[in-house]
């Protein structure tokens, strides 16, 4: 596919699979396909020299699609008389290997077999919450997450709301970084990367959180460019009223976070919303 950010972006992933998969025998792996189906083929490629010329492992692939239309036309090759032509069909023809009409969600997790797993949550759209949140399926399992989200939505109607919060005193790519950064620090998940790029003229965020050994000793994987632009909020000339009597307002939120104080209690006290707890935890995770 002709799209040089988006197939190195691919490459990054298939290289970080290639580091967590090394000296396991055991991996579960879960991903969107989408109509571009290079991972996932390299997958069953790498399964198969493993296999065939190093130290054999046990994979299953967990593969889902929410769009209708799409699901079925990665199908369809299957009942062709030339399915060789077609990768979908090529990946969906191995053992252990699913393919699905569905949202990811925490099932989508729960049906690994095995407890190494590498997810690519290549979503490409806005940080939802149920997207977002499934970082939580992490807890007890041996993990590299990767997530992918548009950084530019327009509607933000489905946007988790500790993000859109969030994105007011910072900017998005950040909000979502930060949001995706708490959850992992309190998962002890550490953020192996986290950069933005632009595909196909859209910018994108993704982020890398993982447990896992491998990946956490190859440093050729670490990249963090997440800053806050301070300009942002300084040229927002309108928003600064704003940020000044959130400031004011939440210091005592501030406080009682850092100390520690859990979440019903601080909302119940400062009468603030949870996504407001969970946007001064981020701020504060974020060392501000
Ligand atoms: C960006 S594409 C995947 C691209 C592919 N990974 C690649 O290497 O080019 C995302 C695909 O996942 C689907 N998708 C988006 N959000 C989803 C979700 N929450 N659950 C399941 N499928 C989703 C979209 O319909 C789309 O086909």
């Amino acid at each position: 596919m002709k799209n040089e950010v988006k197939n190195a972006i691919r490459h990054l992933v298939t290289k970080a699979y290639e580091v967590f998969a090394t000296n396991k025998s055991d991996v579960s792996v879960i991903s969107l396909p989408g109509s571009v189906w290079e991972f996932e083929t390299s997958v069953i490629n790498h399964k198969d020299y493993a296999d065939n010329f190093g130290k054999p492992y046990n994979l299953d692939m967990a593969l889902v699609e929410c769009d209708t239309k799409e699901y079925q036309n990665n199908l369809i090759p299957l009942s062709t008389l030339f399915p060789h032509n077609k990768v979908s069909a090529y990946v969906l023809s191995r053992d252990n290997v699913t393919y699905d009409n569905l949202y990811a969600n925490e099932g989508t997790v729960k049906k690994a077999k095995s407890n190494n797993i590498f997810a690519w949550f290549d979503f490409c759209g806005n940080p939802t919450t149920q997207n977002l949140n499934l970082v939580n399926t992490a807890i007890g399992k041996n993990v590299t997450y990767i997530f992918t989200f548009n950084t530019h939505w327009r509607c933000s109607t489905n946007v988790n709301e500790t993000v859109l919060k969030f994105a007011e005193y910072s900017n998005k790519p950040f909000a979502i970084h930060a949001y995706l950064k708490a959850l992992a620090d309190a998962l002890q998940l550490t953020v192996v990367w986290s950069f933005e790029y632009v595909s196909n003229q859209n910018p994108m965020i993704t982020v890398c959180l993982s447990n896992d050994a491998n990946i956490l000793a190859d440093s050729s994987l670490r990249y963090n460019n997440m800053k806050i632009d301070k300009k942002i909020n300084l040229v927002k000339s309108n928003k600064i009223t704003k940020i000044k009597t959130i400031k004011r307002d939440l210091s005592a939120v501030y406080t009682d976070v850092k100390a520690g104080i859990d979440k019903n209690t601080v909302c119940a006290k400062h009468n603030v919303t949870v996504g407001t707890f969970a946007a001064v935890k981020a701020w504060i995770t974020m060392g501000k």
